[in-house]
């Protein structure tokens, strides 16, 4: 079991959960103004915003995401997994589907990073070609430097133009410090 502090394998720390917390209560009124007050809804039967959260980064964004919306808010989780080497690049399959149909829905999916943008590309495809009323995205953090296929942002936390390897708040490496509260750099000496 690993016992150090994963705070000390950051080099530097990028955005504090301070700066996340009050970075999505300004996203959350964005939405709210957009779709209670704004023309974003869609949904002919007028139910609520469907947000899906794509597992398993965004967990933890949605989340607070969610309880920061301040208008009646379903929500459903789906899973997609890039392939390994070998196969064609960006080439990503879906592990969890969603338990909820969406046709007619308004759906606002939500990622902690869009990088290359094949997962939001296959996503995008895969969600509207189940005819919802709507489909808008929200990121927190957009790293545009590395976008490699063009998708569409609605809503974005932080850009980034550093390609710099980030963790924290749901972000990964090899399944580790998704639970720091902040977004950080990790140290080049544990990336293997
Ligand atoms: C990450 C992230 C996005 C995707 C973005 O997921 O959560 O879904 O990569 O990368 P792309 O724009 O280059 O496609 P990952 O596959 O690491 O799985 P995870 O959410 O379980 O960490």
């Amino acid at each position: 079991m690993i016992r150090e502090s994963l705070t000390d394998r950051v080099s530097k720390i990028l955005f504090s959960a301070e700066a996340i917390d009050r970075r999505t209560a300004e996203i959350a009124e964005s939405i709210v103004n957009d779709y209670v007050r704004g023309d974003a809804a869609k949904d002919e039967q007028e139910r609520p915003l469907l947000l899906v959260c794509i597992l398993r980064g965004a967990m933890i964004f949605a989340s607070d995401l969610a309880r920061r919306l301040t208008m009646p808010v379903e929500y459903d989780l789906i899973s997609v997994s890039s392939y390994g080497n070998g196969t064609a690049p960006g080439a990503v399959r879906l592990v969890k589907d969603l338990a909820l149909p969406i046709e007619g829905r308004d759906v606002l999916i939500v990622e902690d990073i869009v990088d290359t943008g094949y997962t939001l590309d296959y996503l995008r495809r895969s969600l509207e070609a189940r005819r919802p009323a709507s489909v808008r995205v929200c990121t927190l953090i957009d790293k545009i430097s590395r976008r490699e296929v063009t998708t569409r942002v609605d809503y974005v936390g932080f850009a980034l133009e550093e390609d710099e390897f980030i963790v924290g708040y749901g972000m990964d490496y090899a399944e580790l410090y998704r639970n720091l509260p902040f977004i950080g750099v990790l140290k080049p000496e544990y990336i293997r």
